[in-house]
């Protein structure tokens, strides 16, 4: 990467910095009223879900390395993997505060669970610098795009605490996606045919960690589904909106071939739906 690019992921890492320092910052002991679960019932849907996104956000070990091992000693990305490491840190933290307060599981039962998932691993799925800051946007935006779906579903069931905590958790992962975006559209700035290419790539290649790594995932999708988490989604509120995000749209996909391989890609996802 030329000096000219590393200076300005720079420049967006101290803005986002800046941004998160002055608005974003939350603590998962005082900032979540947990007193209200008090008057909350048990909701072994809502449980489970809980559960499920507090084991993919507990691979955070690995996505750190992967962060890590892509940005070498770029500024601007490796302090944005150490400030990101911190907010991730704070997700399945919180989640899991939530299931043992809530009396929906006991600690033993989500130590039992934390060694379940911690005894798989994840691998990033792109080798390339560039293709990971795009898996970064895609994968940051579909996860803000779940934890809104939760977070209206909790609320609407009389869960406001867990409501609240898919808040605080959803306002860090959208955060997150823009800063991965704006590194894209500098990449697109310095290499428009190149970034295009990966970003091609990627969208036809994408899969969420989950998918890979969560110990029973197909009966965990079944019952996220419930919560309208499906891969028209995908299409209509991840990838669109951040093409528009950047300025494109799926006709600006190199092509034929690539952007072919996208559509299809792209409708199989809205047909599953
Ligand atoms: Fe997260
Ligand atoms: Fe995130």
């Amino acid at each position: 990467m030329n000096r000219a690019l590393r200076e300005s992921f720079h420049r967006e890492y101290l803005t986002f910095f800046e941004q998160a320092e002055r608005t974003r910052r939350w603590n998962p002991f005082t900032d979540v009223p947990w007193d209200e679960l008090a008057d909350s019932a048990p909701d072994e849907q809502l449980a489970q879900c809980a559960e499920t996104f507090c084991g993919v956000e507990m691979f955070l070990p690995d996505y750190l390395k992967a962060h890590l091992d892509t940005v070498d000693r770029n500024y601007g990305q490796a302090w944005f993997a150490a400030n990101w490491g911190y907010e991730e840190s704070k997700h399945s933290l919180v989640l899991r505060e939530y299931l043992h307060r809530s009396g929906q599981r006991t600690e033993q039962q989500l130590f039992d669970y934390e060694e379940t998932v911690l005894s798989r691993s994840w691998t990033r799925p792109y080798e390339d610098g560039r293709q990971m800051v795009v898996y970064g946007a895609i994968q940051e935006l579909t996860t803000f795009v779940i934890y809104r779906k939760q977070r209206r579903l909790a609320t609407e069931r009389g869960a406001r605490v867990l409501g609240e905590v898919y808040r605080l958790i959803g306002r860090d992962e959208m955060a997150h996606s823009r800063f991965y975006q704006r590194l894209l559209s500098l990449h697109l700035d310095a290499d428009r045919d190149g970034t295009l290419r990966d970003l091609a790539h990627v969208l036809r290649t994408f899969r969420m960690p989950a998918e890979d790594v969560l110990p029973d995932y197909d009966a965990r999708i079944a019952v996220m589904r419930t919560a309208g988490v499906d891969a028209g989604v995908f299409l209509r509120e991840v990838v669109l909106p951040m093409l528009g995000a950047l300025g494109l749209s799926r006709h600006d996909l190199p092509g034929p071939p690539e952007r072919a391989a996208v559509d299809t890609v792209l409708r199989q996802r809205s047909a599953t739906a």
